[in-house]
């Protein structure tokens, strides 16, 4: 369990179960797309499952005037080591242990490709299409989707289905859907990009004004209706524990709006290795989660495919989440069930969601 140093952690901030691990239960092994539960869940949690930085596509047949530019070195990285790390098999498996979990919702924290080339971007969709329809699955893109500057409707136009919000965006936002909103049962998913062409050797990102400005006025809906929400981002609002070569440039920016405006759960992937963190409040934390790579054969156990499942319920204080981390096991050639974390949420303190909650017993 990586937790970068100089940030809380969940288990001593917030006092609760740090780190419990679980038995192994096998997956059965039917392949076929993932479907969404019908109706609203209920008493029951909210399960939504997240993975990140799939890097699902070949580059087998790239075009040579694609790479004459930053994608030359990227194209390089994948003949060199890339190509053996991300294996297809893995992919395989975690659909089908997807399809055997049924989450009622599934998160893509971004870099479906390496290269965000025309051909990946579509490889990418149809990847997509196999895992579960647009409403089901929801896509915000990564630093190796936008590599290179490339034309919007040959490359992440592909993916509009899975990333735009419930409400489709207006001519005021361009081509550019971001921040995105999505409301499923209890809970609102926040979209942010953070991905943008970068020099060479950077893999930095940046949300910018324009989302900030947005960003701040959907917390702040979302809030009034009770909502539990979910930022969804590629490179990590943590700023300890991230190399200058990967940071997120507006790091402060960003967590002075999470920190104002309130957010139940922040959740990122990028650093191909599993996160427990937090953002510290003036009155609680945000559980702040990244995921491995979710197709990752990489030998060390910290850099070992995995994805997270995330349980959430309203209870009498608030929320609470319990987050089941699942991980490729090479010998079993299967994901199990690594380790879990009990988290009790408070609701915003402004809102009335406390007093409601209370009252009915909620839980
Ligand atoms: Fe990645
Ligand atoms: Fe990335």
């Amino acid at each position: 369990m990586y937790v970068p140093s100089g940030q809380p952690t969940l288990g001593s901030v917030i006092g609760v179960n740090g780190l419990t691990l679980v038995e192994n239960p096998e997956y059965a092994s039917t392949m076929s797309s993932v479907q969404p539960t019908a109706g609203d869940p209920g008493p029951t949690p909210f399960r939504l499952a997240h993975i990140s930085d799939p890097h699902l596509t070949s580059l087998h047949r790239v075009h040579w005037r694609e790479l004459l530019n930053k994608r030359l070195l990227g194209y390089a990285s994948w003949r060199l080591r890339r190509r053996a790390v991300h294996r297809p098999e893995i992919l395989n498996a975690l659909q089908r242990a997807l399809v055997e979990c049924r989450p009622d919702h599934i998160a893509v924290t971004g870099d479906l490709t390496h290269l965000g080339t025309p051909a990946e971007c579509l490889e990418a969709r149809q990847w997509l299409e196999q895992l579960g329809p647009p409403a089901y699955i929801t896509v915000i893109p990564g630093n190796h989707d936008r590599y290179a500057p490339s034309e919007w409707s040959e490359t992440l136009a592909l993916w509009l289905p899975y990333m735009q919000g419930d409400d489709p965006p207006g001519p005021e936002y361009g081509r550019f859907p971001f921040p995105t909103l999505r409301k499923r049962g209890p809970v609102a998913l926040v979209g942010l990009s953070t991905a943008r062409p970068t020099a060479p050797f950077l893999a930095t990102g940046k949300v910018g004004y324009a989302q900030l400005e947005q960003l701040e006025r959907l917390l702040d809906s979302t809030a009034a209706e009770d909502l539990f929400r979910i930022v969804l981002m590629h490179h990590s609002p943590l700023a300890a524990g991230v190399s200058r070569r990967r940071r997120l440039d507006d790091t402060a920016r960003l967590v002075s709006v999470l920190k104002q405006h309130g957010t139940e759960l922040v959740l990122h992937g990028h650093g191909h290795r599993p996160v427990t963190g937090a953002l510290q409040t003036d009155t609680s934390v945000i559980p702040v989660f990244g995921v491995p790579s979710a197709s990752s054969s990489d030998p060390s156990p910290e850099k070992r495919a995995g994805y997270n499942i995330y349980e959430i319920a309203a209870s009498n204080m608030g929320w609470t989440l319990r987050v089941l981390e699942q991980r490729w096991d090479p010998a079993r050639a299967c994901f199990v069930p690594h380790a879990q974390h009990s988290l009790l949420i408070p609701a915003p303190r402004a809102s009335p969601h406390n007093e409601r909650h209370a009252a009915a017993g909620a839980g």
